[in-house]
């Protein structure tokens, strides 16, 4: 008998999915960062003067080793969203990328990432998992009660980007909370339990499907290409960045460029959870060595949960062995 698989344990749950636990709106910061809040909250405005270098490279220089120690969770995760939207901005904002980091950017930026186990720049957990609140805490995390909190340019199409993606994470969470009842059944050979638990798992993929379509209703195909998706490139595999970005201030670059990969989509961990769960494999080709990088740059509590299920579940195995027609079609 499998040990069971409690979703809690990787900070997920059925309301909210892999979207963050608390109300990221009320996280306060400590005022040694309220001049990067500031700056960050500033963004939308100084994106359009074509000089916002100029308004970040104002940051004071500020020292988060004790902040990075000792800080809260949310805490660590709100100030990694506005320094990494800033350093987004920096390298993207003006019409040639920037191939240097100053050091009031890219020394924050390495530190935080450092103590949530991702990589030093926007990853998608930080632009959409963490980057979100309600209207209505009593009501639903639903499009028509979700605001986007960090924006760049902000807009209709940047935010509905963003809000799509969260309500989809937040509907996403009744599939989750299938899985263990999905592999008990399988180790305790439960047919019914099983097909019931397909069944509901395959309903919330048309739930999830149905947000996915409104995305045309708010974000504009040409607004998202020119003044959206700009900002959320990396810098690894980019012409745009030869090799890279480098980090000043931080002496474990040695003042190398580092590559790292921009936020997308392929990081949120909806899919490859559902691939673990049914023991779906993928044939070697670029998208798939794509997908294994960028596995890493998830939150260490879901690429776990991902490898945890992967380990426990042996859905697959049954079903093929079961022989029941029903089962399969599920
Ligand atoms: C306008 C809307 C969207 C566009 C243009 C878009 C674009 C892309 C692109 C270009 C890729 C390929 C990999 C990459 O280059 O990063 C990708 C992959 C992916 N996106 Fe989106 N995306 C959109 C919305 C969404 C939404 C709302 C989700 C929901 C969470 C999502 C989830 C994913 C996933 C899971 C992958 C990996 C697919 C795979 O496993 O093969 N995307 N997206």
């Amino acid at each position: 008998m499998a040990d069971a698989l409690s979703l809690c344990e990787f900070d997920i749950s059925p309301e909210r999915g892999f979207l963050c636990s608390y109300d990221a709106d009320s996280v306060v910061l400590p005022s040694l960062l309220a001049p990067a809040a500031e700056a960050a909250a500033s963004l939308p405005r100084t994106l359009l003067t074509g000089r916002v270098r100029a308004h970040l490279a104002q940051l004071p220089p500020v020292d988060l080793s004790q902040f990075c120690a000792e800080a809260s969770e949310p805490r660590i995760r709100t100030a990694m969203l506005r320094y990494a939207f800033m350093v987004q901005a920096y390298v993207w904002g003006e019409p040639e990328p920037a191939a240097r980091l100053p050091a009031t950017l890219a020394v924050p930026v390495w530190a935080l990432a450092r103590r949530l186990g991702q990589m030093p720049l926007l990853p998608y957990s930080g632009y959409v998992l963490d980057n979100w609140d309600r209207f209505d805490r009593r009501k639903p995390i639903a499009l028509d009660n979700i605001y986007m909190m960090q924006n760049f340019l902000a807009g209709e199409d940047e935010s509905w980007f963003v809000l799509v993606h969260v309500a989809i994470e937040a509907c996403a969470g009744g599939m989750l909370a299938q899985f263990p009842a999905l592999i008990a059944a399988a180790d305790e050979g439960n047919k019914a339990a099983a097909l019931s638990a397909l069944v509901a798992i395959r309903s919330v993929f048309e739930d999830v499907n149905a947000i996915f379509d409104r995305m045309p209703e708010r974000c504009d195909p040409y607004i998202y290409f020119h003044r959206v998706r700009p900002y959320i490139h990396g810098w690894k595999d980019n012409p745009a960045l030869g090799a890279g970005l480098i980090y000043e201030g931080v002496a474990e670059t040695g003042a190398k460029p580092q590559a790292f990969r921009g936020q997308t989509g392929s990081q949120s961990s909806i899919v490859p959870a559902i691939d673990a769960l049914l023991g779906i494999q993928h044939a070697e080709d670029p998208l798939r060595a794509f997908l294994d990088e960028l596995h890493f740059y998830r939150p260490p509590a879901h690429r776990n949960f991902i490898d945890k299920v992967r380990a426990l579940s042996h859905v697959r195995r049954f079903i093929e062995e079961a022989g029941d027609a029903a089962l399969r079609e599920a």
